[in-house]
């Protein structure tokens, strides 16, 4: 089936994650932020988000798109520090995806990375505000401190949903 890889990133986590999987599959990759190509011609697609700030950065994309790709095979993966299972993770899609688009998906969750020392000031201050007030000490530390969860073998469910067989090297 033709497939197309098309993803929404900011500090580049998800980029990578839609690089390897580009590089594993051969299916062209597209960066939602720069004009791409018309996705007609593509039968499938395999679309990449980050969370940032409790949302999904592709809602945008996917609202203006959404009524010329609802037809085809989607799945939607997510990258965030928040661990795959996490209830948050469905919380955050169900408030900023209608419902009906959310159902149409398959979706599985990736974690990524957190360069502090990559953000400007101004952003690392309020991250580490933001984590100081945070409930949940262990969202509370990520947020203070950074973190690297990216892993390839992650992609794994994503490429059987391709129907491609995981490299293990
Ligand atoms: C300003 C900011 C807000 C974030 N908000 C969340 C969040 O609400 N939930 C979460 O799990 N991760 C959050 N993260 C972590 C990102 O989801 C994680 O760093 C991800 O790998 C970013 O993807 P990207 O590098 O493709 O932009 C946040 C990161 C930043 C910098």
């Amino acid at each position: 089936m033709k497939t197309a890889i098309y993803f929404s990133g900011k500090y580049g986590s998800t980029r990578q994650y839609a690089t390897w999987l580009h590089q594993a599959t051969g299916y062209p990759v597209f960066d939602v932020a720069a004009p791409a190509p018309d996705h007609s011609g593509f039968e499938r697609l395999i679309l990449g988000t980050s969370i940032i700030v409790g949302a999904p950065t592709v809602k945008k994309w996917l609202a203006s798109h959404w009524e010329t790709i609802r037809e085809k095979p989607i799945l939607l993966f997510t990258v965030s520090g928040t661990p795959p299972g996490h209830p948050d993770l469905d919380t955050w899609l169900e408030r900023h995806l209608p419902h009906e688009m959310r159902s149409a998906m398959d979706v599985v969750a990736l974690r990524g990375r957190l360069d502090l020392s990559a953000l400007p000031f101004w952003l690392r201050w309020m991250l580490r505000l933001a984590g100081k007030a945070n409930q949940d000490p262990e969202a509370g530390r990520r947020m203070r401190e950074g973190f690297d969860y990216m892993d390839k073998a992650s992609l794994e469910p994503i490429l059987q949903w391709a129907g491609i067989e995981a490299q293990t090297s």
